[in-house]
């Protein structure tokens, strides 16, 4: 038997991350990075994403990075031209970046009709049109990996987050429907449903229900850590956790592998 770097070995592979500048996406593209892969990090922040796509290459492979706004399928086309241009392939797509309402959602205690319809332009639309950008490349090479985190959110409505939660069901989803469509082309579609991580997101969610419903004397850290005792592990998840579950399903160990939703949540959903 040949001797192998790794069990998961990406080395030779590209890997565009979107919202990869930071929190779960970072997670995302260091472990991806660990494992040999050149990254692409599209990032809605410029700068973070220069930034992050440095870490990248501190760490031995080649890191760029591009501004892309994944609402705008003219910015996912123009992403994957870019990734094409300076890697010369796509091997793996992630479609991370996501939000949880418009602006100055934490203020509303229920989504506004602008929350719906942001986060259907971005936590949607914008894994649409990522793997419509790429999926031509893929198909042409009858390979390729897409990733889509959706969220342990979309296995049942959440009250109050009814735009996040359907959304995130959303994502479960189209990850099965574009898995059948692609298949023929030998081309892998899965989800990863994080649980609870405290990322900028978290932050935001643990302020405005405390602000709606919560004890003013508790802090946001407390309020999440009061998530655990429903968590049969009893503890939160990491972006390494979540950046794991995406290397091994980017990955031709996961070869036979799709259409899948792997919840990473300490036990909380199993199913
Ligand atoms: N944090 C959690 O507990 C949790 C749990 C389940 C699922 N998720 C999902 O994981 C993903 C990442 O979440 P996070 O917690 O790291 O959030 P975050 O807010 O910390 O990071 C999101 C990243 O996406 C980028 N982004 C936002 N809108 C964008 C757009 N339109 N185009 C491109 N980039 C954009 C941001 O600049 C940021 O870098 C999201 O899809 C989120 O819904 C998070």
């Amino acid at each position: 038997m040949t001797q192998e770097r790794s069990y998961i070995d990406l080395a030779g592979k590209v890997a565009i991350v979107t919202g990869g500048a930071t929190g779960i996406g970072r997670g995302i593209a260091l472990r991806l990075a660990q494992a040999g892969a050149d990254i692409f990090i599209a990032d809605i922040d410029a700068d973070a994403a220069k930034t992050m796509s440095g870490e990248v290459a501190a760490l031995g492979p080649r890191g760029e990075s591009g501004e892309v706004d994944v609402s705008d399928q003219a910015a996912t086309d123009e992403m994957v031209k870019s990734a094409l241009a300076a890697f010369g392939r796509v091997d793996i797509l992630v479609n991370n970046a996501g939000i949880a309402g418009a602006s100055g959602w934490p203020e509303r205690a229920t989504g506004s009709i602008e929350d719906w319809n942001r986060i259907f332009e971005v936590n949607v639309l914008g894994i649409v049109h990522a793997s419509r950008s790429v999926s031509d490349h893929m198909i042409e090479r009858r390979s390729g990996k897409i990733v889509n985190i959706a969220s342990v959110a979309g296995r049942r409505g959440s009250p109050g987050f009814a735009h996040y939660s359907t959304s995130k069901a959303s994502a479960i989803n189209v990850t099965q429907a574009f898995a059948y469509e692609l298949a023929a082309h030998k081309i892998n579609v899965n989800s990863v449903c994080p649980g609870v991580l405290w990322t900028s997101l978290w932050h935001d969610i643990a302020d405005r229900r405390l602000k709606i419903d919560g004890d003013p004397k508790m802090s946001g850290r407390q309020y999440f850590e009061n998530r655990f005792e429903n968590i049969p592990l009893g503890r939160e998840q990491t972006p390494e956790d979540i950046g794991n579950a995406v290397a091994f399903l980017s990955s031709d160990r996961a070869r036979n592998i799709t259409g899948q939703a792997l919840n990473v949540d300490g036990g909380l959903y199993m199913n």
